[in-house]
């Protein structure tokens, strides 16, 4: 029988295993849709150990299935693997090689626990009642994402549930994030232009001044958040850049503005882009000004399934203790591992990998961002355990 101390004596003799390739693939980041170097690595890594089916799903994606000696459930993995576009200020000797591209969000430890995952798990074939599916995704921190197209590409047929994790910086070190239901929403984006007409700032009255309507336009779509939407739903509209003129004395003919909308829930979702341009239009026309107004739909929220989200909470007592489940609340990031939740009910958590006490301060996507290596074992302890709950024979 497979118990949770032989699964975790396993992992202990993969650590520094798992280290190291964290290290060298943080060393080697390629930006999202061009992971060439990258898969190849976890292609050649995924063979090497043995006893799987490895394949190519997309260009720089990579999938590995383990097929047990019996039929049985089908549980999926995912680990996604794309770098961002980030100069490095971190001194470390495993610094990025690739000048402009850094693994700043913790994805290189993603693929590294996974690996980790998949060496000990290949292991143990014969006491596999199933399939445990290795997925590792391309092309995360870009919609439309690599986990829709893997899903085109059939990775989640025949799948009963689907987990994933992402190392976590704002969580300590020592504890496993976990909340069922809606835990990260969808992003989706928004161009809006002002068109007035430009003049002299001294003549206010001869022109249509785009940047004065805009600045009500701005002013004007957080009553879409505060006044016409229930104070239960939760909604984000952000406008980020805001881009109009050139000099002091001249008022611009048009602003340019560009931000993001963040829901969980689907009917709310689909009214916000009427909301806004509704906003939009009534602002632009009563000043005598016109508008430009487009909105592009992001990846669906991550909600969790209750029973999968119960089967992962087991999963942390039972690997690590108790005092490890930290209930967390949602927040309004966005993640295409909800593709895969489209297919299969699923579960996304979050491993504590940031740690005061060793400076690792740093928020994802900052130039000095790193993770507590420490956390790579409490990922790779997660995925096995809950391989063991799930297509383990003796296990249900
Ligand atoms: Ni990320």
């Amino acid at each position: 029988m497979t118990t949770t101390a032989t699964l975790n004596e396993a992992v202990e003799q993969v650590k520094e295993q798992v280290i190291a390739w964290r290290r060298y693939l943080h060393q080697h980041p390629e930006l999202s849709f061009h992971e060439e170097k990258t898969a190849q690595f976890i292609y050649d890594t995924l063979l090497s150990f043995g006893n799987m089916e490895v394949s190519r799903p997309t260009k720089t994606s990579v999938m590995a299935r383990l097929i047990g000696s019996r039929a049985g459930r089908v549980i999926a993995m995912r680990a996604d693997i794309d770098a961002l576009p980030i100069t490095e200020e971190n001194t470390f000797p495993f610094a990025s090689q690739n000048p402009g591209v850094m693994h700043a969000c913790g994805h290189d430890g993603h693929t590294a626990m996974l690996l980790g995952a998949a060496k000990i798990l290949s292991g143990m074939k014969e006491r596999i009642k199933g399939e445990v599916r290795f997925l590792f995704q391309h092309a995360e921190e870009i919609y439309p994402g690599g986990a829709e197209e893997m899903v085109q590409a059939g990775v989640m047929e025949g799948v009963d549930l689907v987990i994933g994790s992402h190392l976590w910086a704002p969580l300590e070190y020592g504890k496993v994030g976990i909340v069922p239901g809606p835990m990260m929403a969808a992003p989706d984006t928004f161009w809006i232009t002002v068109i007035g007409k430009g003049g002299h700032a001294a003549l206010p009255h001869q022109t249509v001044d785009s940047i004065a309507i805009g600045a009500q336009v701005v002013t004007n779509l957080q009553h879409i958040v505060s006044r016409n939407t229930d104070p239960l739903d939760n909604l984000v509209i952000s406008v980020t850049q805001f881009i109009a003129g050139t000099t002091h004395n001249v008022i611009p003919g048009s602003v340019k503005m560009w931000g993001t909308v963040r829901t969980f829930d689907p009917k709310l979702r689909a009214e916000v882009p009427k909301l806004m341009e509704r906003v939009v239009k009534g602002i632009t026309e009563a000043h005598g000004a016109s508008y430009e107004f487009k909105y592009e739909y992001g990846y669906r929220p991550v909600i969790n399934d209750a029973d999968v989200t119960r089967l992962m909470e087991e999963v942390v007592v039972e690997a690590l203790g108790p005092e490890w489940v930290a209930h967390i609340r949602p927040n309004m990031g966005g993640e295409d591992f909800s593709a895969f939740q489209q297919k299969a009910p699923g579960c996304f958590f979050y491993i504590g990998a940031g740690n005061k006490d060793k400076g690792i301060v740093h928020p994802h996507h900052h130039p000095r961002f790193t993770i507590d290596e420490e956390a790579l074992e409490v990922g790779v302890k997660m995925f096995v355990n809950a391989a063991r709950k799930v297509v383990m024979a003796g296990h249900s």
